[in-house]
């Protein structure tokens, strides 16, 4: 009998740790959509807008007083604040999700968090949750939503940091429990009220994983939507890499992964930082990452009116219509071909049967590829149309090795940021070793 008791036991222990266990299969179709979105935008919006200021460092480091910085509250209205429009905008940026600062390391919510007393709602002349009518205006337009949210909180007197050079405490557990339920329970208001795609967490260097109880956030996360994804920055909990303001050199070894990176200097609005990125060169980082097989994760910075800078409307429009163009060619592809084969991005179609060339500037007239061992059954210019001329060489008759392909790319067929050529091939693509 007690025998047959354990192996019911044993049983059950495995039934249950299997179901928690993702395969490989199960987290590859939670993922596509990520994989296949390409672009998103962040949002960085919150009172550091208010004086055009670094986001929660600027008192961390000293720059200003936190009684200071906290002073931003009385600014922050969002009276112009029109998430339509701004959902709008990243629609016809071509991204595909939109990643908002619920909260930052400031600890101030731009949403009524029930858990505690700062937020714009409670304490800004805003007095409205700004999450939720986001969220409403992507899901009009097909966009998936994700939500920031930072794990540390330098506002929180249960939380031990406040600043470069002071502590609240160094050792309570007391403390630091009564934190984790407040956190956790901010997390999980996060996902009632709001019904994130994705969660962006930050922050996640402060403390360890059993600190934060970095498990327990994520099947927090995951019981309430079994879809959701996760950023990596939960210890070792996420789902996916996110170098920061840094194009990897080399692909990186994690299959999913965004780059984030700001437009000018700045996550937040600052209106003092005029370092703005070219829409050229955004496109050309942003190319870069699509050949690597990665995300961009475009960031804007709202003023506290709830406006976006003119200079950033227009990056994302330029990006629009470049995006628009060039759909076949970013949009659900894979990662491009390895180093030496082309001078510039590539990226393969799904199906393998498409190779894309992104084309920088004015070749002044060929373009060379190398290493591809398909006979190529016709070149064209995505978004144009354009048949091109292409010959081989390096090919005799008794060769088995791939030759080199010089395609004709008449200035006529140039587009003003990145041209891009579709490469028809006969079976899948096969690379030379
Ligand atoms: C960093 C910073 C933060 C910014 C974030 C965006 O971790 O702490 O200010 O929000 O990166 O990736």
């Amino acid at each position: 009998m007690k025998y047959r008791i354990l192996l019911f036991l044993i049983a059950f222990v495995s039934v249950c740790s299997s179901s928690a266990q993702e395969s490989s299969e199960m987290k590859t179709a939670r993922m596509q959509w990520f994989k296949d979105a390409k672009l998103g935008i962040f949002i960085h919006w919150g009172i550091y807008a208010v004086n055009g200021i670094d986001e929660s460092w600027s008192f961390y480091n000293g720059y200003i007083s936190y009684v200071d910085y906290m002073k931003q509250l009385n600014g922050f209205t969002a009276a112009k604040y029109n998430p339509e429009e701004w959902a709008s905008l990243i629609n016809e940026s071509g991204a595909k999700y939109a990643v908002l600062t619920t909260k930052h390391h400031d600890g101030v919510a731009l949403w009524d968090t029930k858990a505690g007393d700062l937020s714009v709602v409670k304490k800004s002349p805003a007095a409205h949750d700004l999450v939720a009518p986001f969220c409403n205006a992507l899901k009009k337009f097909g966009i998936k939503e994700g939500l920031y949210f930072s794990l540390l909180d330098w506002s929180n007197p249960d939380y031990p940091n406040f600043t470069k050079n002071e502590k609240k405490y160094s050792d309570d557990s007391v403390k630091w429990n009564r934190f984790t339920v407040f956190n956790h329970s901010q997390i999980e208001e996060l996902g009632e009220n709001f019904k994130p795609d994705l969660f962006w967490f930050d922050g996640d260097w402060e403390q360890s994983a059993d600190k934060w109880k970095a498990r327990e956030i994520r099947e927090l996360i995951l019981k309430q939507n079994p879809k959701a994804i996760i950023n990596s920055r939960l210890q070792g909990y996420g789902d996916y890499s996110t170098p920061e303001q840094g194009l990897p050199m080399t692909r990186p070894a994690d299959k999913y992964w965004e780059l984030c990176m700001t437009i000018n200097d700045s996550w937040g609005y600052q209106q003092n930082d005029r370092n703005f990125k070219s829409s050229e060169q955004i496109i050309k980082i942003f190319a870069e990452c699509l050949s690597k097989g990665g995300n961009l994760l475009l960031d804007i910075g709202p003023k506290a009116d709830g406006t976006i800078p003119a200079e950033e409307v227009s990056v994302l429009k330029d990006l629009g219509r470049w995006t628009k163009k060039h759909l076949e060619a970013i949009y659900g592809t894979e990662g491009g071909l390895p180093e030496g084969c082309f001078y510039g991005p590539t990226t393969i179609s799904k199906d393998s049967a498409m190779l894309y060339l992104f084309v920088h500037g004015n070749p002044r007239g060929q373009v060379m590829l190398e290493g591809v061992k398909n006979k190529i059954n016709r070149i064209y210019v995505v978004g144009n149309g354009t048949k091109l001329l292409w010959k081989e060489y390096l090919k005799p008759y008794w060769s088995n090795n791939a030759g080199l392909i010089f395609i004709d790319v008449p200035e006529n067929v140039l587009d003003e940021y990145i041209t891009v050529l579709a490469v028809v091939l006969e079976g899948k693509l096969k690379i030379q070793n």
